[in-house]
Order: structure tokens, then sequence, then C-alpha cells
């Protein structure tokens, strides 16, 4: 497609959501909104309510309006959900629900959480610099299936031992094939236009489920990527492996839950949660998939008010948005931003450290913007 043909307007479907996610996402847009000015398009944002916000307002985490918003929009922008206002709601209007509706809504079974250590991070992780430095993986995570979703889920009342009855809670972690072998090919994929590496964690010495998933996947990779070099690790091993070796990894391909604990954990390598973007997609043949663009990081309420959230996840998942709308120039303005800002030493609070002085969340988005702009073409600098 040529630039040409390329829309001008992009419509996106804002929803701050709870705690640090208005915080982050407002000056989010405002890079992104600079940056797609300075490249010839424009976005068309629209805010709608979503999570414990839209609760309060409407009684439910994801009002119907906010539903049509999201399915007529070209993209998803959001920022977080939950907070302690909303932890006692009942399971089906809680916060989280909410965003596990929409994710099922838009149909977005492929969530990508790439994890980089940027060179001048290297020294914020916990872990020791030459164990993190180069770390550049992708964690492709299933994001509509197992546990998750799975039915029968819930509490009931049964008969136990001595004609008492006793509460029983369950869930169903549960595949079909055709979800495995999905997110399977998108996985195979993108090691294809990176390190031409998939690792399948699973947990195949236990569950049913993952002796499934690791027999379609090899059977996908064999047949379909020979060029891929595949490989398998039980959970427990690759959490472990995660922290010893980043580095040895590419791309982890794994279930919803395991996506989920992995991600959360490989985002210590960086040294901050603040940092890891996420994008969220359907099918690529489907006919108009709209992708969700998220922060990998919480509400954080702890830290919502004050101004010291770090706006890079949102930066960089904006990034990721604009790869998705086939805009790879101004994705490429924004990582540059990134790193422009930090290379030049401007770090918010959960990265200060002891080093220099932390710059508030809007200082830190406004010269990321400066930098975007000042060097269009520096492209792809996060991934070092
Ligand atoms: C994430 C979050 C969500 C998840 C919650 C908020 C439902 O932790 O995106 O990683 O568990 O998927
Ligand atoms: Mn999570």
């Amino acid at each position: 497609m040529t630039s040409s043909q390329r829309p001008t307007t992009y419509r996106i479907a804002w929803l701050p959501g709870d705690g640090i996610g208005r915080e982050v996402t407002e000056p989010a847009l405002a890079v992104l909104d600079a940056v797609a000015e300075a490249h010839g398009f424009f976005l068309d944002v629209g805010e709608h309510a979503m999570g414990g916000c839209a609760i309060d307002a409407t009684g439910v985490p994801l009002p119907d309006a906010t539903r049509e918003a999201c399915m007529a929009a070209d993209a998803v922008f959001m920022g977080a959900v939950g907070g302690p206002a909303w932890d006692d709601q009942p399971p089906e209007t809680r916060p989280e629900r909410g965003l596990l509706a929409l994710r099922r809504l838009l149909g977005t079974f492929a969530n990508l959480r790439p994890v980089s250590v940027p060179k001048t991070l290297a020294g914020a992780s916990p872990l020791r610099r030459e164990i993190v430095a180069g770390t550049d993986l992708l964690i492709v995570r299933e994001l509509t299936g197992g546990i998750y979703f799975g039915e029968p889920r819930g509490t009931v009342e049964e008969a136990g031992e001595g004609g008492h009855t006793e509460s029983v809670s369950f869930n169903t972690m549960r595949y079909t094939d055709a979800e495995i072998e999905r997110i399977a090919r998108v996985g195979f994929e993108w090691a294809r236009r990176r390190g031409r590496r998939v690792t399948s964690v699973d947990k195949a010495n236990v569950l049913d489920v993952s002796r499934r998933w690791r027999a379609l996947v090899s059977e996908i990779g064999a047949s379909e990527y020979p060029d891929v070099h595949l490989d398998h690790l039980y959970v427990d091993n690759a959490a472990m492996q995660l922290v010893r070796n980043p580095r040895g990894f590419d791309v982890v391909l794994t279930s919803n839950l395991f996506g989920d604990i992995l991600s959360d954990l490989a985002a210590t390598l960086p040294g901050s949660l603040g940092l890891l973007p996420s994008a969220s997609l359907g099918a690529p043949n489907q006919q108009r998939c709209v992708g969700l663009f998220e922060p990998v990081h919480g509400s954080a309420p702890d830290l919502a008010g004050q101004g010291v959230a770090n706006p890079l996840a949102a930066i960089l998942s904006g990034a990721m948005l604009f790869d998705a709308l086939d805009r790879p120039e101004a994705a490429a303005a924004v990582r540059s931003g990134v790193t422009g800002a930090l290379d030049a030493g401007y770090r918010t609070a959960d990265l200060a450290g002891h080093g220099p002085t932390a710059v508030t969340t809007e200082a830190m988005a406004r010269c990321v913007s400066q930098y975007a702009l000042r060097a269009p073409s520096r492209a792809s600098l996060v991934v070092e």
C-alpha cells in the first residue's frame, strides 16, 4: 500500500480507565498526536468510560456506548483498570471483567508484549547489568481463551463428608485446537521477523491442555515453520530461565495465564513495569480487526494523582498502535523519541534511583515529543 492510499485520519477510542490510566495516556496521546501530524495524518480521539470509573457512572465496567465506540474505531488506546474502591464488587461487575469482555468483543486473541533493555537502563535493573543488557524478547500471550474464560467456573455448594455441604470453587483451563493453532502461528510469524526462535511455555508434565498445546505447536512448527527453531519449557522452569538468562529468549509463546505471570516477571528485566507496552490483535486476515493498545502495568492506585507515573509504557503502546495502523515511520519516530529522552538522562521516579533527579509524567512525555520530532528518521532504537 502506498502512503497516498492510507487514510489521513484514524478514529481512536480512548479508554483512560482508573488510577494512573489517565495520567499516562493523556500525555502519551499528546506525543502520538504531535508525531502523527508531523507524518501527515491525524488522530480523531474520543474518550469513553471503562473499568471502575464506568461502574461508578453506569453500574457496569464496559457500557454499551463504549462497546460500540470501540467496535467503530480504528484502534483502542487504553490506560488501566481497577483499584481498591471496586475490590468488593461481585465478580461480574469488577473493573477487570470489563477489560476481559473488551478483549473478547474485539477478538484480540494475540497479545504481544515486547521486553527489551535499552543500554542506558541496564543499570536500573534489579538484576546484574551483564545478565540483562541486550535482552530483546517478545512474549506472545494467548488472550481470549484458557482459564480466564473457560466454563464451567464458579462457586457451588456440594455434599461433603459426613452429610455437610461445603463450598467448592473452580475454573476451567480449556483450549480448542483452533485456538492453539492460531496463536502458535502468530508466534512463529513473529519469530520469522525477529531471531527465528520460539520457546513455547506450558505445563505439559501435569496438564492435559498443555500436552495438547505442546503437540500442536510442535506439529505446526515442523510442517509450516521448519526455518524457525522451536523448543519447549515448563512454565516453572521458564520463570527461572527468564531471570537467569533473558538473552536466551526470542519469542516466548504461551497461554493466557502463564503469559500474564511471565510478562510481569519479565518487567523486572528493564527495571520497571512502567516501560512495557502491549498490543492485542486479532487475525491478520480478518476483514476488520480493531487492535487494543495498553501498557502492561496496572492502575497503580498508590501512585495516582501525583504526576510521578512513568508514561513510557503508554507511549510505546502508541508506537505499537502506529505499527498496526501501517504507520511504521511514525512508530519509529515515537521509539526514537523514547530512546532520545532516556539517552539524555531523563527518568521518572520509578527509574531515577539514586541517579538523576526524577521528572514528572508530563515532563517525560514532553521530552519524548521533542526527541521524536527532532529525529524522525532514527528508527527502532529502543531494542538494543
Ligand atoms: C494484564 C492484566 C489483566 C490480565 C487484568 C487487569 C485482567 O493483569 O493485562 O496483564 O490479567 O490480563
Ligand atoms: Mn497482568
